[in-house]
């Protein structure tokens, strides 16, 4: 069987569903083309915005999580801004790569100020140069919302509408928004983007976060002339956190395209992320800590889970494992009703039934 790896979301076709996310891996035009060769299917660039002179990075600025195990990084954190290159030489490279790749995905990632002229300004400026998409950075949680803008946006529904609004007044291309998991609803935000007209969501951002204090110095990582900020966590250790923010927005909107993305190293972790609704999905630090070259892999371990499963095309399984997600009160009857069909019973009164459970749990805590 052959499988079918190529995958189209609103109008644009993706050879492949792995795109490499926001972040260092699009940090110019030349890391871009080489990772347009290495295999990936799109490419969004590092977020840009209208004055780079605003933007101004710390070293250190990333501060890494690592298992007690065996020493593996599993955790990631960055105080990185957007991108500090300058707006013109963005346009020009965005410009060359899609006239160098008109067969790969080109997507911008811009963010601006809380101002509609800013917003009309940059959409219509970077729309000329021919992308293929814009992603809204509606959810860098560290730095930029100093400035109201980033996490400061997204995790405010009104806002998120507004400014999506402001958008799509003058976007000719699809756009996503890419938005914050650090919201107690993450559906909030993304009806608000949808509302707001917006083709397709992106997520998860990265998750704000103290990664560690140092042993010898009591300062807490990373560690800028002895002091820091929260920063944005990424990496495995998120993996969880963004499946389960995926789920619930692709179960509140069915129809709508996601990009899914936090903590994806393999194959099979990006299945997961189709499973759970995401018809693309984007890599940021798993590409950062593995090398550009995973995708050769990685495409190699989806095509491995499909054919394992009989799926030929990505649409065969977006959304395939959303409808077994339940309520705590309908697993209980499920797991009520399975013993007693084990049982060859017609059904237990609820007290000794309970009592059945309660003594599983003993046998389960007892080891
Ligand atoms: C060092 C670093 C810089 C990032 N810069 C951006 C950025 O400029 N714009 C953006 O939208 N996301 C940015 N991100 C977030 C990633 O695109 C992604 O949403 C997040 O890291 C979760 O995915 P991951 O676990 O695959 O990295 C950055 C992440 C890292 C680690």
């Amino acid at each position: 069987m052959s499988v079918d790896l190529s995958t189209e979301v609103n109008g644009i076709k993706f050879e492949n569903p792995f795109i490499l996310g926001s972040g260092p891996p699009g940090t110019n035009a030349k890391v871009i083309s080489k990772s347009f060769d290495l295999g990936w299917g799109g490419m969004v660039i590092k977020t840009i915005s209208l004055d780079a002179s605003k933007v101004v990075n710390t070293n250190p600025r990333y501060a890494k999580l690592r298992s007690h195990g065996n020493n593996e990084v599993i955790g990631f954190q960055n105080i990185e801004l957007i991108s500090d290159r300058p707006f013109e030489t963005w346009l020009e490279e965005i410009k060359m790569l899609k006239e160098k790749y008109p067969e790969k995905v080109l997507i911008a990632s811009v963010m601006e100020e809380y101002n509609k002229d800013a917003w009309h300004e940059i959409i219509e400026r970077v729309q000329e140069c021919k992308p293929d998409a814009f992603e809204l950075n509606l959810s860098c949680p560290h730095g930029l919302p100093e400035r109201k803008m980033g996490m400061a946006m997204g995790e405010n529904p009104d806002l998120v509408e507004e400014v999506c609004g402001w958008v799509m007044d003058v976007a000719k291309i699809p756009v996503w928004a890419k938005m914050t998991p650090n919201v107690g609803d993450v559906t909030a935000p993304a009806e608000a983007a949808l509302k707001g007209g917006v083709d397709g969501i992106s997520m998860i951002n990265t998750i704000l976060s103290v990664t560690g204090v140092d042993r010898k110095t009591l300062r807490p990582i990373p560690t800028v002339q002895g002091y820091t900020v929260p920063g944005g966590y990424s990496g495995q250790a998120v993996r969880p956190i963004a499946l389960r923010q995926v789920m619930e927005v692709a179960r509140a909107f069915p129809d709508t395209p996601i990009s899914g993305m936090g903590g994806i190293y393999t194959g099979y972790d990006a299945a997961q992320f189709m499973l759970l609704g995401s018809s693309t999905v984007q890599v940021c630090t798993g590409a950062m800590l593995q090398g550009y070259d995973c995708i050769i892999k990685m495409k190699e371990e989806l095509i491995e889970f499909m054919e394992e499963k009989g799926f030929n095309s990505i649409s065969d399984f977006v959304g395939h494992s959303l409808s077994y997600f339940s309520t705590h009160a309908n697993l209980v009857e499920r797991q009520r009703e399975a013993k007693d069909k084990k049982a060859g019973r017609a059904g237990l009164d609820a007290e000794t039934w309970k009592g059945d459970i309660a003594k599983e749990t003993e046998d389960l805590t007892a080891n």
